[in-house]
């Protein structure tokens, strides 16, 4: 899909705000593999997601860029309760998508997108609409990333990173 200049520039616009919003900087503080943690992994799911998302027709833009920014709000870390690590995978679709409503209001599809972002694992949970299944797709191929990434070129790996989520668009 081609996509006129304001509307790169209204997406953009969009991604810094939550960029530099201070409820979603509290993702800083909540582990994600491999030394990355949950606000770096959201801002690289959200890249890809939109990358994805412009070579189909129908896909709202705006819907995956909100709901891959906050598929993971959750706000917590699971690493540090038992109970929690014995559910996360399940429970934590559901809470990001609490969280996103209570802190931005979000639209129902964009929590129906973030619920199912984990599917196949809570298989009740299909990603019904085409932005949600783009969602999910993304997070899989950023967890794969990060998953396989060595610890000896971790850092180095983290500093292109955080370069690369700078900015929504990179030209
Ligand atoms: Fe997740
Ligand atoms: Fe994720």
């Amino acid at each position: 899909m081609k996509i006129s200049p304001e509307q790169k520039q209204e997406l953009e616009d969009i991604y810094q705000s939550f960029l530099h919003d201070e409820k979603i900087m509290r993702m800083k503080e909540v582990p994600m593999h491999r030394g990355s943690n949950c606000y770096e992994h959201c801002f690289k799911v959200a890249k890809l997601a939109i990358k994805r998302a412009l070579r189909h027709k129908k896909a709202s833009l705006e819907v995956v860029l909100l709901a891959s920014i906050l598929h993971d709000y959750y706000l917590y870390d699971w690493r540090k309760d038992r109970k929690l690590l014995k559910h996360h995978g399940k429970v934590h679709p559901k809470l990001a998508a609490e969280n996103a409503y209570r802190d931005f209001g979000v639209s129902p599809t964009i929590q129906n997108a973030i619920k199912s972002h984990m599917w196949p694992l809570n298989f009740k949970d299909f990603p019904k609409s085409k932005e949600a299944r783009i969602l999910t797709w993304a997070d899989k191929a950023i967890c794969i990333r990060e998953a396989l990434t060595s610890k000896k070129h971790k850092q180095k790996s983290r500093n292109r990173y955080l370069a690369h989520i700078n900015k929504l668009f990179d030209k």
